[in-house]
């Protein structure tokens, strides 16, 4: 391994992630660990200059105060303890916090500031290769950002030992199937299965008006489609996932409960027995894109904006008919493309369109029409918990209302969607 680490020891402090964030801007890798690790265990880390433990508001678990055992109090690791009994070794203030943390990670423990993608992405390779061996590797490549950069660290690491399967059930957004085949298949020669599933998602989804349901449906088929290409495979031992350390620290740590449980793959049948491959599960978003950009993979895959499993299902409101979700497609690409050329791309947090099953009575080429609206929804948030709409030029929206309405088939109206969350959700369905 070629980066020193420190590793925080979980004692209940909600700023853990926080820390482990500061040291690696700070250039020193950090992880979190539970407050139960054996010496051994910390040990068998690699390249440990240090320990943080840092007590917080949840140290009391089911009525009991945890702690590190006496064996990490004693080792000659140096160590930053945060003791809620007392003594606080924080400074007050922001900027005098980064100065303590920078004076112990790099005067105390004597760390190198040596964490950068290009080391991380050698150690993974690294460490891949010797925990695949000359097996197989099967990762479900949905296309965004998390799927996309596992592909590409496996596929440096173990080639065509990797088979990537794409599964297009007809609800993604204009040109991203066309664009996982081109980046995996033609510029980086992956082993990818592109399965065409269109129709059959569309057929089962045929009526189904109630979002939880399309949902449900979405998910569930996804899961036997990709349960089918596995058993076609042969001999393969390993599932490669785009877990990511906010998938870890949401899913609940032994002294936080968990926000919510995520499963990448999840539900797939037990019998199809993988051991898993996450080499992602150790970064932060931010440090996901950076390693994807490091890869090689383009801009547009690596900063997408954040875009729902059940993608445009949940945009074509109410049953899914083929001519509005083709109109959503089509509408949701002319506003990524007004918006990327005008400077907002990166800037607004999440923007889309979405479809409601609604007809209104319109003129075009003196002729009345009877045809579908379309509503724009342009989003800033931190968590996705709330969110307020995004000031866009008006003279901006009137353009995109003139490409909607003349180059997408069966629309006459475009509506901007004004509400903040609450009282709005962020996505219509
Ligand atoms: P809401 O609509 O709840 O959305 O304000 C918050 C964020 O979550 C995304 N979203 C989903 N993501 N599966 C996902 O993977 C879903 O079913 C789903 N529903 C909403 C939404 O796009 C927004 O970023």
């Amino acid at each position: 391994m070629k980066q020193d680490m420190i590793v925080v020891l979980d004692l209940g402090s909600e700023e853990n992630p926080k820390i482990a964030r500061e040291i690696r801007a700070l250039g020193v890798y950090s992880e979190i660990h539970p407050h139960d690790i054996t010496l051994a265990e910390l040990n068998a880390l690699p390249n440990v200059k240090g320990i943080i433990l840092n007590g917080g508001p949840n140290r009391v678990v089911d009525g009991v105060e945890i702690d590190v055992s006496q064996e990490i109090y004693d080792c000659d690791i140096p160590a930053l303890l945060v003791d809620h009994r007392g003594d606080d070794p924080w400074p007050a203030g922001e900027e005098a916090r980064k100065t303590a943390l920078k004076n112990f990670v790099f005067t105390i423990c004597g760390a190198e500031a040596n964490w950068n993608m290009d080391n991380f992405i050698a150690d993974q390779v690294e460490l891949i290769r010797s925990q695949v061996g000359d097996k197989k590797v099967l990762l479900a490549l949905s296309g965004g950002v998390d799927s996309s950069v596992v592909a590409a660290l496996l596929i440096k690491a173990i080639g065509r030992q990797l088979t990537c399967v794409h599964v297009n059930h007809g609800l993604l957004r204009k040109g991203e199937p066309e664009q996982v085949v081109q980046v995996f298949r033609n510029e980086m020669d992956a082993n990818l299965v592109y399965v065409d599933a269109v129709d059959r998602f569309l057929d089962k989804l045929a009526g189904v008006a109630e979002p939880e349901k399309k949902r449900k449906i979405i998910g569930g088929e996804f899961i036997r489609v990709f349960e089918e290409e596995a058993r076609k495979l042969d001999g393969i031992q390993f599932l490669g996932q785009g877990t990511i350390y906010p998938d870890i620290i949401e899913s609940g740590t032994k002294t936080v409960k968990a926000v919510k449980s995520h499963h990448n793959v999840g539900g797939l049948p037990e019998d199809l027995d993988f051991e898993l491959v996450e080499p992602l599960k150790m970064l932060f978003k931010d440090e996901v894109r950076a390693c994807g950009k490091a890869l090689g993979l383009p801009d547009s895959m690596v900063y997408r904006q954040p875009f729902p499993g059940p993608g445009l299902g949940v945009r074509c409101l109410g049953a899914i008919t083929r001519d509005r979700l083709e109109a959503v497609r089509e509408s949701d690409a002319i506003l990524r493309e007004e918006f990327a050329k005008n400077g907002l791309e990166g800037k607004v947090w999440q923007y889309f369109t979405a479809i409601p099953d609604l007809k209104s009575v319109g003129v075009r080429d003196n002729r009345r029409t009877d045809e579908w609206c379309v509503i724009i929804r342009a989003v800033n948030t931190v968590d996705a918990m709330t969110a307020t709409v995004e000031n866009v030029p008006f003279n901006l929206l009137q353009h995109i209302t003139d490409r909607i309405t003349s180059e997408v088939k069966g629309v006459n109206r475009v509506l901007f969607d004004l509400t903040p969350k609450p009282t709005g959700t962020i996505e219509w369905e």
